[in-house]
C-alpha cells in the first residue's frame, strides 16, 4: 500500500482539537484507577509536529484550531490537563496558544501514562514512523511500530491488563476504510468487548462518513457519537466538520466533552 498522507498539513486543526480533547479526557478518567491500562494508537502520524514547518505553514489549518485556543476559558481539568502538555512540549511554563509544537495522539498518550501503563504507536508511513521513533524516545513504555494497524488491532488485544482502549485515527486515503475500519473495530470489540475503541472521522460534503456511521447504527452497547461542525456543508470540498464515534466511553467523559464543545465550538465557528 502506497501512502502520500501526511498529518504535519492538517497538525492543530479544529478536528484534532476535538479528537485530543477526547483522548485526553478518557486517559485521565483511566488514571482514576490504580489499576494500569494499555493504550493502542493504531494510525499514529509523526507524534510530535512543527507548525513552524513549511508544510504546517503552508495549509496554517493550525490557525482555525489551535490559535484560537488563546483565550478560551473552560473550567475543566481536562482543558487544564491539554494545555500543560501543549506549553510542555514548547518548553513553556504556561500554554499560550499560538504554540509552535503541536503534540499528536501518541506523544499526548505518551506523556500521560504511568511507570505501569502501555502504549503501542502503529505507524505505516515510512517517513512518519522516523519522526513518531524519535518523538517516543524519551517514553520507555510507548512503543513505536512500524506495521499495518489491522495486524496490531488483532494480536495486541485483549491486552493484559484487561483496561484501556484503541484510538483508531485513519486518514482515509483509501475510500473503502469508511467499511473496512469499521468492519475491523467491530471484530476486535467482539475479541476485547470491554475496551474503549475511538474512531475518528472526517465529514465530508460526500457524506462518506455515513458509511462508516451506518455500520454502528445497530450496535448492542455503549456508544456515543458526537460531531462538532465548523464549517459550511455546501461547498464542493473540504471537511465541514469532525466526529467521534466511542464505545464504552468512561462514564463521566462525555459529560467534559459536552461542557469544552459549549465553549471551544463557538470560537471555531466565529470568522
Ligand atoms: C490522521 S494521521 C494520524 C494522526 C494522529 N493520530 C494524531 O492525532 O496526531 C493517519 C496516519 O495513519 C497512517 N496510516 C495509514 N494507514 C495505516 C495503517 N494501515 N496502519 C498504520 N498506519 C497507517 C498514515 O501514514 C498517517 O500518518
Amino acid at each position: 500500500m502506497s501512502l502520500s498522507y501526511q498529518h504535519i498539513y492538517h497538525a492543530g486543526n479544529q478536528a484534532d482539537i476535538h479528537k485530543h480533547l477526547w483522548l485526553v479526557a478518557t486517559l485521565d478518567y483511566l488514571k482514576k484507577k490504580e489499576k494500569p491500562f494499555y493504550w493502542l494508537d493504531t494510525h499514529s502520524g509523526r507524534g510530535l509536529y512543527d507548525l513552524a514547518s513549511p508544510e504546517a505553514m503552508k495549509t496554517a489549518e493550525y490557525r482555525d484550531g489551535l490559535f484560537r485556543l488563546e483565550n478560551a476559558s473552560c473550567n475543566h481539568t481536562t482543558w487544564d490537563l491539554y494545555k500543560a502538555m501543549i506549553a510542555d512540549v514548547n518548553g513553556k511554563d504556561s500554554f499560550t496558544g499560538k504554540a509552535q509544537k503541536y503534540p499528536g495522539s501518541s506523544v499526548l498518550t505518551a506523556m500521560m501514562l504511568r511507570d505501569s501503563d502501555r502504549m503501542t504507536s502503529c505507524e505505516l508511513h515510512p517517513g512518519e514512523f522516523t519522526h513518531l521513533k524519535r518523538a517516543l524516545r524519551p517514553f520507555s513504555n510507548a512503543k513505536a511500530k512500524k506495521t499495518d494497524m489491522r495486524h496490531e488491532l488483532f494480536a495486541a488485544l485483549p491486552p493484559d491488563e484487561r483496561r484501556g482502549g484503541v484510538l483508531i485515527d485513519p486518514s482515509y486515503e483509501l475510500k473503502d476504510e469508511y467499511d473496512t475500519i469499521a468492519k475491523d473495530v467491530l471484530k476486535a470489540h467482539r475479541k476485547w468487548a470491554t475496551g474503549i475503541y475511538m474512531i475518528w472521522y472526517p465529514m465530508l460534503p460526500s457524506g462518506r462518513h455515513e458509511t462508516l456511521k451506518a455500520h454502528f447504527k445497530d450496535f448492542d452497547g455503549d456508544i456515543i457519537i458526537d460531531e462538532w461542525i465548523y464549517g459550511q456543508k455546501n461547498q464542493e470540498f473540504g471537511m465541514y466538520g469532525s466526529g467521534m464515534i466511542v464505545i464504552n466511553p468512561q462514564y463521566t467523559v462525555p459529560e467534559t466533552l459536552d461542557s469544552l464543545k459549549a465553549k471551544i465550538l463557538p470560537l471555531f465557528q466565529s470568522r
